[in-house]
């Protein structure tokens, strides 16, 4: 424990015993990990009461052990598991300092077109070429989590044939790489005590296939801004201002700001339903804002996403996404 002195009298910093506080730079969450063939995301509530913050903080701790040993059993399978924690969750679990930019969802509507906001206190984002490791890792994380907390949502995500979504499109073309991927998602200095960390907004939509597929293919290319079997970006003459693409091209200090979208669709097709899960992180929640906005909204106003037209959102969540040493910390690591 760590005391500064205040006028002769000793006080116990809450930032020295804080888990934001290590010595040195912080190991992030494997965010920037590639995509896999399969995913599922999970959306937890804590329950009330004290037992249910405890019980996360421990979880914290535990959770590289059980992706050490679910991993291991495939490691050619690439088993990842984010874990991200939403605005009143993060007092109740970890208290001050908060991320700078955490907040819970900001819900739009307009005109029918509605993002919506629904609970979400803690995100599990697994990852693996696999889905009896993604199974496997849900299965004993909530083993683990137990009483503390109760599912809201779980997706299967898979990949479908070449990375395209249910509306025949492919997605995740334009993605960050490299050293823009990391720059794009990773916080940095704007909030030092939270560096390594991410934002991430998940949304579920829910496709009427049936209309998409009585579009004609130009004009689903318009909607989405790119050609349907070659995946090229239509040219700036051809390419309508609503177009999927243009209104989430966001420009700030003449460069354009990054995102990355981790999406994956699902589906019944039993009772028709076609989704697609939409992930995306970024280093400050401000971005994907900006391009909700543009989507539901218009840019300008009016001037919408017509992919909403065909597409509903039925969930929607902000979380943080700490450092992998900051859960550490939390969990009564080192
Ligand atoms: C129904 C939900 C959605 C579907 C089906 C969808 C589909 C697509 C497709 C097919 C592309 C083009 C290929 C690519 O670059 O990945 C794309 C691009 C993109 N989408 Fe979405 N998307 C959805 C929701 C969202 C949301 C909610 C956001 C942000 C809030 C978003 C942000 C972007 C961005 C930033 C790009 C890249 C634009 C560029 O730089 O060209 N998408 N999306």
């Amino acid at each position: 424990m760590v005391f500064i002195e205040q006028s002769a009298t000793l006080v116990v910093s809450p930032l020295a015993t804080h888990p934001s506080n290590f010595g040195e730079a912080p190991i992030p969450q494997p965010v920037t990990a590639p995509l896999t063939e399969n995913a599922i995301f999970l959306v937890l509530t804590i329950n009330p009461g004290r037992e249910g913050s405890d019980a996360v903080r421990s979880f914290c701790g535990d959770l590289p052990k059980l992706i050490r040993a679910v991993g291991i059993r495939h490691p050619e399978g690439t088993l990842s598991c984010i874990m991200g924690v939403g605005s009143e969750a993060w007092d109740r679990a970890f208290g001050s300092p908060r991320p700078a930019e955490l907040h819970p969802f900001k819900e739009i509507r307009a005109d029918g077109r509605n993002a919506v906001s629904t609970p979400g206190d803690i995100l599990l984002h697994i990852r693996a070429q696999r889905m009896d490791l993604c199974f496997e890792m849900a299965m004993q994380a909530m083993q683990r989590l137990g009483k503390a907390v109760s599912a809201v949502d779980e997706v299967q995500g898979f990949r479908y044939f070449d990375d395209r979504n249910l509306l025949g499109f492919v997605d995740g073309t334009e993605n960050p790489s490299g050293e823009l991927l990391a720059r794009s998602v990773l916080v940095g200095e704007e909030d030092p005590i939270f560096a390594g960390g991410s934002y991430v907004i998940t949304q579920k939509y829910v496709h009427d296939i049936a209309g998409w597929n009585a579009l004609s293919t130009e004009v689903q290319e318009r909607i989405i801004g790119r050609t349907k079997l070659s995946d090229i970006e239509l040219d700036d003459s051809a390419r309508p201002s609503y177009a999927h693409n243009s209104l989430n091209t966001i420009v700030e200090d003449g460069r354009e700001v990054k995102i990355l979208r981790d999406n994956m669709p699902f589906g019944h097709a039993s009772t028709g339903e076609f989704g697609t899960y939409f992930i995306g992180y970024s280093r400050s929640p401000r971005n994907i804002e900006k391009m909700l906005q543009n989507m539901f909204l218009g840019n300008p106003p009016g001037n919408y996403d017509r992919i909403l037209d065909f597409s509903r959102a039925i969930t929607g969540t902000l979380f943080f996404v700490p450092s992998a040493s900051f859960l550490e910390r939390a969990g009564g690591g080192k």
